[in-house]
């Protein structure tokens, strides 16, 4: 069997752009609420057409010690020059942990695939 996961493309996002970029604290207080955004092409645009688009982003979190991660959203960006009607990769939520784990991110660009990121978030009592 071919794993999915070997197809996941990652990098610095300040150098490749289809990266997905992760904006959240270092750090939170457990049980606090908190805004993630996650977005693609911050530092170098990415083309929002219909021909060459971010077609969705995903977010996980995976607490430390869990063996799954979990879903957090799923976020399509179904309008890609229709009517002249576009949207950015860009998504902003707001959520909350107790214990402190890992916020991954994956995207896909309907030329060039699947990306991925994370980043360590440390929960404080
Ligand atoms: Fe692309």
């Amino acid at each position: 069997m071919k794993s999915l996961g070997t197809m996941l493309q990652s990098g610095d996002w300040k150098g490749e752009k289809h990266v997905p970029v992760i904006h959240a604290p270092e750090k939170v207080k457990k049980g606090e609420e908190f805004e993630i955004k996650t977005l693609v092409g911050e530092e170098i645009a990415h083309p929002n057409t219909l021909e060459h688009h971010i077609a969705w982003i995903k977010v996980f979190y995976h607490p430390e010690g869990s063996k799954f991660p979990i879903e957090i959203g799923n976020y399509d960006f179904s309008a890609h020059g229709e009517s002249e009607i576009y949207t950015e990769p860009y998504v902003s939520f707001k959520f909350k942990v107790d214990k402190p784990g890992t916020i991954h991110t994956m995207s896909y660009c309907n030329i060039h695939g699947l990306w991925e990121n994370s980043v360590e978030l440390v929960v404080e009592d």
